[in-house]
């Protein structure tokens, strides 16, 4: 929207998240030149680095510092020396948790100029979204060890699924489908298997379900859920899941488009009340760092979906387009990963100039 104004939380991180990072907010003046809508960028620089000075990931009030951005903008996280777990539980799992993200959304959609490893499938014939309960489920504290050591040792681990939690990705799920006009939902099941979880999963999805009656549903175990993913991909549009169920199926969709380095995601708190991240889903990718030639479009990519969620989808479906309208141009830069010899700066400018 014209005239509009948006303050963004710029977290480059680690690595090659320094370097794409530019990339994406170049693509995101350009769009914003287009459309009339200025960026003003705060730079974090909080990261690997700063922990072992610090030993913190994050300040103190480093939350209370990111709260009054409209989005925050991701890099990636982790470098090697510093345990993945510090650098998890120190910065991202906390802004998750403290900003009620409770959606993590990709999209799954077969590329132009991609080779996917799926045979006979061209661009349009993949192209879904995968919803994943991103708060609680399966990846909770809950549980317990007893007789450590000894031969009845034993670990509980329990999921936890409460109505609000179920009820709220489920709905996100259906609101989904109707935005994009593609009213249709899959629900990501085990009820024949998993007996308390998910036959409760079920009953709440049919009772949402309800409330959408223009909105036509199907519900699959995961099992035979995998492998439609890789057999018949073209039969999904929305595809709602638990904590678990969704992490395996966030990787398996974009790995069946053979987009996995470039897949962008959102962790999203819908109402709005707190700031959202967007966020590629590679690393920081140590091997490659500091030679400039890292893919910029998963980073590109992330900040279309932030567009899409500040109400500006015209501008995220332009950087969308220009995305693609790169990768199927023969004579356009790639970065070795897609075959050719470009420079990170280089796919970047070629994007920013397509919007
Ligand atoms: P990674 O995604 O960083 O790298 C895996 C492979 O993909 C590497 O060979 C890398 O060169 C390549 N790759 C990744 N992104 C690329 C890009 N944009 N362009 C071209 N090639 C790319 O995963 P890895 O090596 O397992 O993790 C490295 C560090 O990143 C670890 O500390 C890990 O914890 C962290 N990490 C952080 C994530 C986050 O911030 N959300 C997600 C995944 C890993
Ligand atoms: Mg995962």
């Amino acid at each position: 929207r014209t005239g509009q104004s948006y303050e963004l939380a710029i977290l480059p991180g680690d690595g090659i998240g320094n370097e794409v990072m530019p990339e994406a907010l170049r693509v995101l003046d350009a769009v914003g030149a287009k459309h009339g809508i200025r960026f003003r960028y705060r730079n974090f620089d909080w990261n690997c680095e700063t922990y072992k000075i610090t030993g913190r990931m994050m300040p103190e009030d480093g939350l209370d510092r990111l709260r009054d951005h409209d989005s925050i903008l991701l890099g990636a996280v982790g470098w090697p020396g510093v345990p993945d777990h510090i650098s998890l539980w120190g910065l991202l799992l906390p802004i998750r948790r403290a900003f009620d993200q409770y959606v993590n959304l990709r999209p799954v959609r077969l590329l132009p100029g991609v080779t996917p490893p799926v045979r006979d499938k061209a661009p349009g014939d993949i192209d879904f979204w995968v919803v994943r309960e991103n708060t609680e489920g399966e990846y909770s504290q809950l549980g317990g060890r007893q007789g450590e050591g000894t031969e009845n040792e034993m670990v509980l681990q329990t999921a936890a699924f409460t109505r609000r939690g179920t009820d709220r990705i489920l709905r996100y799920a259906f609101e989904l489908a109707r935005r994009l006009g593609k009213p249709h939902v899959t629900s990501a099941t085990k009820s024949n298997g998993i007996y308390y979880s998910m036959p409760y999963w079920d009953e709440r999805f049919a009772a949402i379900a309800a409330e959408y009656p223009d909105v036509r549903v199907d519900q699959d175990h995961i099992d035979i859920l995998c492998a439609r993913f890789v057999m018949s991909p073209e039969r999904f549009d929305v595809v709602v899941a638990s904590n678990l169920f969704g992490d395996i199926l966030s990787d398996l969709g974009p790995g069946v488009t053979g987009t996995i380095g470039v897949a962008p995601s959102g962790n999203i708190n819908p109402e709005r009340v707190h700031p959202s991240t967007f966020e590629p889903v590679h690393g920081s990718a140590p091997d490659i760092a500091g030679k400039g030639i890292a893919n910029p479009i998963g980073q590109i990519w992330s900040a279309a979906l932030m567009l899409d969620h500040l109400g500006e989808a015209e501008a995220g479906a332009d950087v969308v387009a220009a995305i693609e309208s790169v990768l199927s141009d023969d004579s356009a830069p790639r970065t070795p990963d897609l075959g050719g010899t470009a420079s990170t700066e280089d796919l970047g400018k070629a994007v920013a100039a397509a919007v």
